[in-house]
């Protein structure tokens, strides 16, 4: 018995990690929905941003010894990966300097409640929304920044246009949507940022997609094979991505509201007025913790469509070359 016990111990002391760990991907598998919410709890992980410096340059020793093929004495497979994901948080993939802190992904949780929570809690007169707004399209500018590709650096100029442009477009229908509820009762008011959302996203993913529009998306049959280009599989996907991304702004945007409203009325906050924004902020949290991840890892990618649905024309295309197709696959983009 003990002799299997020293055996085993003295087999793990002498074992090497394995080199062909390909630490470029996911640890979990994407292909599944547990892999991709761990993956996605790990990445957003805003405890990385507490991590100390001592801390990230030795993930990143671990890390580059081990892209040159060294794995240091006794370092363990969770080890590893651990290094890889704070490795990840805190430095570019393409340039490997250390980003800005509020650029990181796994700022973006505390970062966003906060912004959405106090776009909640403020929404009354306008120089707070002016403010809010302009809160959020700068933090939007400081996460292109850091997270600007290596290869093809944008130019200054060119996040100084998106900057402004994303600014003004926010604050004008923000305010355009303020001043059309300012006749209705007060739950409505509370849900002007949210429309604010909806509508830019109603208006900016057809803007930004108008070529597939126009000229149609490609089409395949269930094995991958390509059958032609489709309006109609164009329009379907943009209204697909359209409400996903209304739907994943809706928990932390459409339950606060309503909790928040109902608690106004008692004593504790009529009492205790200034804790308004933290509560606020606490449930877009809550919110943004759980129902966003889970709703982004909803939605497929691909999406289909009965060809009976399509043009004419190309119904008529896939008739006569694929008679045995009934459904068309599509890539719905993002
Ligand atoms: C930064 O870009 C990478 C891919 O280039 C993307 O996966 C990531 O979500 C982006 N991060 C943020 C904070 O937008
Ligand atoms: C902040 O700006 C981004 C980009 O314009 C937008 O997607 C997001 O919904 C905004 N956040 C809030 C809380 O309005
Ligand atoms: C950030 O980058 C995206 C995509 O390039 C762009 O649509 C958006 O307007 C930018 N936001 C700001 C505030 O610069
Ligand atoms: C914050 O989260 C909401 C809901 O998930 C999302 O729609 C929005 O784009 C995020 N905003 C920022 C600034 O990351």
């Amino acid at each position: 018995m003990c002799f299997v016990f020293l055996f085993f111990f003295l087999e793990s002391m002498a074992t090497e990690l394995s080199l062909n760990i390909n630490i470029k991907e996911p640890r979990w598998d994407q292909s599944t929905f547990v892999g991709r919410a761990k993956h996605f709890f790990t990445v957003t992980d805003p405890r990385n941003l507490l991590l100390s410096s001592r801390t990230l340059e030795d993930a990143r020793r671990v890390i580059e010894d081990y892209r040159m093929g060294k794995a240091s004495p006794g370092l363990t497979e969770d080890q590893l990966w651990r290094a890889k994901y704070i490795y990840d948080s805190a430095f570019h993939p393409d340039t490997g300097e250390k980003m800005i802190l509020i650029g990181r992904m796994s700022a973006q949780v505390p970062m966003n409640m906060t912004i959405t929570g106090c776009m909640l809690t403020f929404y009354r007169t306008t120089p707070a929304v002016l403010f809010w707004q302009w809160v959020n399209q700068s933090f939007n500018a400081i996460v292109n920044y850091t997270n600007r590709s290596g290869d093809a650096p944008i130019t200054v100029n060119q996040l100084g246009t998106a900057y402004i442009s994303a600014t003004t477009g926010a604050v004008v229908t923000a305010l355009g949507l303020k001043s059309l509820t300012k006749h209705l009762p007060p739950i409505i008011g509370r849900y002007v940022p949210f429309a604010a959302v909806a509508a830019a996203n109603c208006i900016n993913i057809p803007l930004m997609r108008q070529r597939e529009l126009k000229f149609g998306i490609p089409i395949t049959d269930e094995n991958g094979n390509r059958l032609g280009e489709s309006k109609k599989a164009a329009q379907q996907a943009i209204v697909q991505v359209v409400i996903s991304r209304i739907g994943m702004a809706a928990p932390a945007m459409a339950i606060p509201p309503v909790i928040m409203n109902a608690l106004e009325k008692r004593a504790f906050l009529k009492r205790y007025p200034m804790m308004n924004a933290p509560l606020q902020v606490g449930l877009v949290g809550l919110c943004l913790v759980f129902a966003t991840p889970l709703c982004c890892a909803l939605f497929p990618q691909n999406s289909s469509m009965r060809v009976s649905r399509l043009e004419p024309e190309i119904q008529a295309q896939i008739r006569e070359k694929n008679p045995g197709v009934e459904v068309v696959y599509f890539n719905k983009g993002l």
